[in-house]
């Protein structure tokens, strides 16, 4: 039998004290604040077994979300595996983006979506989150929304099924997935014709598609390159190829409806001209603004049209 302190002092040199914590805690089922407050406890013969697979995976440079299964985002608890980009704290920008979008008259005003002397409560729009993956970003935002008026439909969209499954257990888990449909297809095509019938005032898009350039990837740690599906991160045209399939898909699908669109992408910071430029092509008139992320990069851009 090993103690707590055996297995800090055993692998100190190999894993962060942050990992072992959170690894330990993982596999004696308590919390970390007891691995570090009971260096004394004595781990017993199948917590040891199950504690040595996960001490090696991480050794070998796998993700602790994906050892442990789940991961927080936006201060709730999403079930994550290999199927699904864990979610990155950066990404909760595009959450509060779309959250102050929805419900402020600010955002309303700034977009000119809402119709002189219409209400907020008036107005119909939907939320679409494209490369939904567990389906962290509209799952936070429907938990957000839920008090507030029921005029909005929620989408989540990808093209992997196998995240979708996860993306719908996690509605599940946060009591939103009446209030969501997860949809599978590329980009916005499963959902075009539909949308166009709703008669909505607005469409609000979310997008934290794959967008990494050929280089960014080719330089990403190891944790990110061998274990996170490459499908969830890489992009053609410096990153920018889902981003640009989409706008195109908008300004050709939706070209001869009313139809105002306010869309949130996460992007990286260096992107910002070439985006622009793609943007301008499809949109010459549309209104565009950068946001940062706590760490001060550039990270999303708003486009409004
Ligand atoms: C960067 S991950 C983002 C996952 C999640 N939204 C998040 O914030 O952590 C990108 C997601 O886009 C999905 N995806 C890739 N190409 C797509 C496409 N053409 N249409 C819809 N989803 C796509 C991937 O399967 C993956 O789940």
């Amino acid at each position: 039998m090993s103690r707590i302190s055996d297995i800090l002092k055993k692998y100190y040199e190999k894993l962060s004290p942050l990992d072992l914590e959170i690894l330990i805690s993982h596999a004696i089922k308590k919390p970390r604040e007891f691995v570090l407050s009971h260096p004394e406890y004595e781990i017993r013969k199948t917590q040891n077994a199950k504690l040595g697979s996960f001490l090696k995976r991480r050794m070998k440079h796998e993700p602790i979300a994906y050892i442990t299964g789940h991961k927080e985002f936006y201060g709730l608890d999403f079930e994550v595996n290999k199927h699904t980009l864990i979610p990155r704290p950066e990404t909760e920008l595009i959450v509060d983006l779309v959250l102050k979008q929805a419900t402020s008259d600010k955002g309303q005003e700034n977009t000119g979506i809402t119709k002189k002397n219409k209400k907020l409560s008036d107005t119909r729009y939907a939320i679409c989150d494209i490369g939904t993956g567990s389906g962290n970003i509209i799952v936070s935002i429907a938990k957000r929304l839920e008090s507030k008026n029921n005029n909005h439909e929620l989408y989540g969209i990808d093209v992997s099924r196998m995240a979708l499954k996860i993306a719908r257990k996690n509605s599940k888990r946060h009591n939103v997935a009446r209030n969501i449909k997860f949809i599978h297809g590329s980009l916005l095509s499963p959902l075009t014709e539909k949308l166009t019938k709703l008669k909505l005032d607005k469409l609000i898009i979310a997008a934290n598609l794959p967008y990494l350039s050929k280089k960014i990837y080719a330089s990403s740690p190891k944790d990110v390159s061998k274990y996170e599906p490459g499908s969830s991160l890489y992009s053609e045209n410096y990153g920018l190829a889902h981003y640009e399939k989409l706008l195109k898909q908008i300004s050709e699908r939706f070209a001869i409806c009313d139809l105002r669109f306010a869309i949130f992408f996460e992007i990286s910071p260096e992107q910002k001209n070439k985006l622009e430029k793609i943007i301008k092509n499809y949109f010459p008139k549309a209104k565009v603004k950068f946001y940062k992320d706590l760490a001060g990069k550039r990270r999303v851009c708003k486009i409004t049209i």
